[in-house]
């Protein structure tokens, strides 16, 4: 357990480890992404935390990335390094991006699929309300 100051923080990345990106390597992931931020000592500046999953398991390993508001798709941990660099970059890895927020919404990029529409009934199920 931790609580953390987080007054330099810039960034706050969301690692997906739900059972779909688990599969996919989200462990591998996770630790390639906290080995880049420790071996550049970001500590400060880039928090990150592990995720149960995020509903978009198509695109596994999904990590998001706030305040920027993009979501990450097909992420690996050889891509650990170029999510790094972009963050302190300020740039974009655009070939991993799945949606950005807009201001309006988070959009699709590129030929991400859209999903399943969000049904009440289906919403409750899969989000186990009881
Ligand atoms: S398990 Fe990662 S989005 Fe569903």
């Amino acid at each position: 357990m931790a609580t953390w100051d987080l007054s330099e923080t810039k960034h706050h990345l969301f690692i997906c480890n739900g059972s779909s990106c688990n599969k996919a390597g989200a462990e591998d992931l996770t630790q390639a992404v906290r080995r880049e931020i420790s071996e550049r000592s970001l500590d400060d500046v880039i928090h990150t935390t592990r995720t149960k999953c995020n509903g978009r398991c198509q695109d596994k390993c999904v990590l998001i990335a706030y305040p920027e508001g993009i979501w990450y798709k097909d992420l690996a941990a050889h891509d650990a390094a170029d999510l790094i660099d972009s963050l302190v970059n300020e740039a974009r890895m655009t070939n991993k991006i799945s949606h950005c927020f807009d201001g309006n919404g988070f959009r699709r990029h590129g030929d991400v699929p859209v999903g399943e529409f969000k049904d009440r009934e289906r919403v409750k199920k899969v989000s186990k309300v009881l």
